[in-house]
């Protein structure tokens, strides 16, 4: 249904091999499950390396793509995405916002809340940051 390729936005993408119906769960983001307090010291190695792995699961715990993930920690960022995620019984899912077309990058919305260092390009002159 998905496979990883060179992206237009950033290094690594994720991309639709078929048609995807929407709401469909896609892909889970799988990796190391830690506390919130290990995740701010990783995000910050991660953060000077120019990237972003950590998904924040709850108050207390954080899933680190970079440790043991799947191929969802490549799925970019979009302020107009096609996917969204949601967590479910401490799983977070990729789910697909709409219909998705083969060939189409796949992209949910990061809502980071941390330094907000890296500038979004997912359109040219887009303020968000990441
Ligand atoms: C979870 S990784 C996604 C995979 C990444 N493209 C790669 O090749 O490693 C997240 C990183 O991708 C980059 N990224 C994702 N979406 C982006 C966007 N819309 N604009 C700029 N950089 C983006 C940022 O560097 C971010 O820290
Ligand atoms: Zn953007």
């Amino acid at each position: 249904m998905i496979e990883r390729r060179r992206s237009k936005l950033h290094g690594w993408g994720v991309f639709a091999t078929e048609r995807i119906p929407k709401n469909k769960r896609i892909i889970h983001y799988a990796g190391e499950k830690i506390t919130n307090r290990e995740s701010a010291t990783r995000e910050q190695v991660y953060l000077d390396q120019g990237t972003i792995w950590c998904f924040k699961l709850n108050s207390r715990w954080v899933i680190d793509g970079a440790v043991g993930g799947n191929v969802a920690r490549f799925v970019n960022h979009s302020c107009t995405s096609n996917c969204y995620a949601q967590i479910v019984d401490g799983v977070i899912w990729i789910r697909a916002a709409k219909t998705i077309e083969a060939g189409d990058e796949l992209t949910y919305n990061y809502q980071t809340e941390g330094e907000k260092s890296i500038q979004c390009r997912c359109r040219p002159g887009c303020r968000t940051r990441l």
